[in-house]
């Protein structure tokens, strides 16, 4: 592990909701939304920017996901904004799980 590298544990796999299979965390001061996608842990950054919205009461469709307040839909892998009214991408952190833990790469 390099010296610039930042893992931070920030929940369990197990605590991501089942029915809506997104989490919302806080990383240094910065919301963050966890999504289980498949079997793969996810991370981007939990507010829309499109507006206020958290992305983690939103809804997962087909890879992406839907903001509930204007319903624009992000690429949970990529973060690139993928329906209007979003514009610019949301941000996309590292992940990674080791048996229950989730690390996200703060600094990546
Ligand atoms: Fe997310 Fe408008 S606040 S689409």
């Amino acid at each position: 592990m390099s010296s610039t590298e930042n893992w931070i544990a920030v929940g369990s796999v197990s605590d991501i909701s089942p029915d809506t299979g997104t989490l919302r965390v806080m990383v240094e001061g910065e919301a963050v939304c966890l999504y289980k996608l498949d079997d793969t842990v996810h991370a981007t950054q939990d507010r829309c920017t499109h507006g206020q919205a958290s992305l983690a009461e939103g809804y997962i469709e087909d890879g992406l996901i839907e903001c509930p307040l204007h319903q624009g839909c992000f690429d949970i892998r990529t973060g690139a904004a993928v329906t209007a009214p979003c514009k610019e991408p949301i941000r996309v952190y590292p992940v990674k799980v080791e048996g229950d833990t989730i690390y996200v790469e703060a600094n990546p």
